[in-house]
């Protein structure tokens, strides 16, 4: 910054020497072409436009060679302001990402993802304009100000005084016309993202709107949508075309007083022919500054808008706070919830309501119940992307908020309910979880795609563990998803495994052959299944029934059947359809 002050001031000082050596060649000029004809008809006039022609070589190197200077140092204020003005770029754009990834659930329920990007993208780079450019251009205007006034004034103050009259004129004008652009310009970026929106939602939903039959209506809403898009547009273009045509007026404004006011000085003597020309390039130096003013004002609106916006979210603390204690890797893990009640603060939803329930080391719970009844809940608030709002969570008999959050959460491989998987190689999407030295190899990626029976479908791709998924890669089935979500939890080799519905999706045969292997392989972990369909969790050494938020049954699958009760209901109806829950 401080280095571009300097060259800003250089680059300034060596935009001043052009215009006085103008001044003195144009003098020289008339006192030359006088000479010259005093010299009429002698042996001396040849002599004196060899003379005059070497001079005139020289004042035109001279121009060259400044004019050269000041763009080398204009050249160094860019380098320097603009190049810091990235650099703060950067590092804003860092630290915000980094804040969005401490931020909690709730937050990102509360705020829109486009709301997100923006306060990344546009409103940092708002904020730049006003660091590099805006700081730029006023420290620009105020030196060359200085400068420029005071060697016009030494000039010829009268004349300086009458020449500036029109430029506050042409500040305000830009002022008002700025403004007037910037509120068009912000509607046409508002619709430019809503016909983004409308685009993307459409690319994304294109098999809904095909087997729908909607793809007209859909070309329809969005030529409405580009037409606002183009109507915007000319307003905007309205106003831009004005910007041109204003500046030149005010600049001829002053030019015509600089020759007017200017002659006149000169018929009397007071002022030298040089002088004109020389205020005529002061006045077109001064133009590009004064007309910055209302740019910049505008961008430093802009840019305080932006930074609040910022502040706002980077001032949200997480109220998920981490404790201090680990959990060793080898240490054998038990549960309790005690009297556990949470409401979604967005919605209100009393989702959990005294929930009570202890899961012994090495042993396996079962939790089922209606769609809505608060099954992921427990899972959400077991791993603290929710704290519950009343009752604890016990692990090992420790209050889990006293744990390290990231300790915590390296315990539990969590298999969820709606799977996501990134847009990258199947090998990736498993091994996600592990740290960069954690990845051993192939061996043990093999090994969690077999318990997770998803190996066989895998080698089946022509690039195998290679294979990309999502957007431009190979469509995953929904069971295959929730397999290789499943494996993606187990190579972190957690001590509690936490399954969320992650079965729903694959046939019973499947899903009894992936138990199977739970059992067998995984024996000596905590594991809780969730499921609506009793055949995923019946083998469950202990089974909850949750209903409206609260444990109505508990025990073992014999002994709920037994009960006769809402388990068993459910039971009875799954026997009689067992492929149709899903
Ligand atoms: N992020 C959220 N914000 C607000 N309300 C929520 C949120 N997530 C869930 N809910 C509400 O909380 C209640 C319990 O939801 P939960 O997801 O725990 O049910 P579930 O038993 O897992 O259902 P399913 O079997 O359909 O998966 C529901 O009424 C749901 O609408
Ligand atoms: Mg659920």
């Amino acid at each position: 910054m401080l280095g571009g002050v300097i060259f800003i001031a250089l680059s300034n000082l060596f935009a001043i020497y052009p215009a006085q050596v103008t001044r003195f060649t144009i003098d020289y000029l008339n006192d030359a072409v006088w000479l010259h004809q005093q010299a009429e008809n002698t042996s001396l006039q040849n002599n004196l436009t060899t003379q005059f022609y070497k001079a005139f070589f020289l004042f035109f190197l001279i121009i060259i060679i400044t004019t050269l200077i000041k763009g080398i140092f204009m050249f160094f204020m860019r380098q320097t302001i603009i190049v810091m003005s990235r650099h703060i770029e950067y590092d804003l754009k860092n630290d915000i990402y980094k804040h969005y990834q401490i931020l909690p659930l709730s937050f990102y329920k509360k705020n829109h993802t486009g709301d997100l990007m923006a306060r990344i993208s546009e409103d940092v780079s708002q904020v730049r304009m006003y660091i590099g450019p805006a700081i730029m251009y006023t420290i620009n205007l105020v030196m060359l100000f200085i400068m420029v006034i005071s060697v016009m004034w030494y000039v010829n103050s009268y004349l300086t005084i009458l020449v500036l009259i029109p430029l506050p004129f042409l500040s305000l004008g830009i002022y008002y016309i700025s403004n007037i652009i910037n509120k068009r310009s912000t509607k046409l970026q508002k619709q430019l993202s809503h016909l983004s929106t409308v685009a993307q939602g459409s690319f994304a939903g294109i098999r809904v709107i095909k087997s729908f039959n909607r793809e007209e209506q859909n070309s329809r809403y969005f030529l409405s949508s580009s037409l606002k898009f183009k109507s915007l547009s000319y307003q905007l273009m309205r106003m831009d075309v004005m910007f041109g045509p204003i500046i030149t007026l005010l600049i001829g404004a002053s030019t015509i007083i600089t020759i007017f006011i200017g002659g006149k000085l000169y018929i009397n003597g007071t002022i030298s022919l040089g002088n004109i020309a020389e205020f005529v390039l002061y006045v077109n130096m001064l133009t590009w500054p004064v007309t910055s003013i209302g740019w910049v004002s505008s961008i430093i609106q802009k840019a305080a808008v932006s930074q609040k916006r910022i502040n706002e979210f980077l001032q949200i603390r997480s109220p998920i706070i981490s404790g201090k204690k680990l959990i060793n890797d080898n240490e054998k893990l038990s549960i309790r919830f005690e009297n556990v009640s949470f409401t979604y603060p967005e919605s209100g939803i009393k989702a959990l309501n005294k929930v009570s329930f202890e899961v012994a080391p090495e042993s396996s719970l079962g939790i089922t119940g209606k769609t809505g009844s608060g099954k992921t809940t427990i899972a959400l608030l077991l791993m603290r992307l929710y704290d519950p709002d009343e009752g604890s969570i016990y692990i090992n008999e420790t209050n889990i908020k006293e744990f390290d959050l990231t300790s915590l959460r390296q315990a539990i491989g969590y298999v969820p309910q709606d799977v996501f998987l990134f847009s990258e190689s199947i090998y990736k999407n498993i091994v996600f979880g592990l740290d960069e030295h954690e990845k051993e190899g192939l061996a043990h990626v093999y090994e969690v795609s077999k318990t997770a029976e998803v190996y066989d479908n895998i080698i089946q791709f022509k690039e195998g563990f290679d294979t990309l998924i999502g957007e431009r890669g190979v469509t995953l089935s929904g069971g295959q998803k929730q397999r290789i979500s499943i494996a993606r939890a187990l190579i972190k080799n957690p001590q509690v495994l936490l399954l969320d519905d992650c079965l729903s999706a694959v046939d019973t045969q499947t899903e009894s052959k992936i138990i199977q292997n739970f059992k067998t392989r995984l024996a000596h972990k905590l594991t809780i299944y969730i499921s609506h369909r009793i055949n995923t969790i019946q083998h469950a050494e202990q089974i909850i029934v949750l209903g409206n938020g609260a444990i109505s049954e508990k025990g073992t699958h014999d002994e709920l059947i037994a009960l006769k009760g809402d388990y068993f209901q459910q039971h009875q109806s799954q026997l009689m359809a067992p492929e149709s829950v899903h």
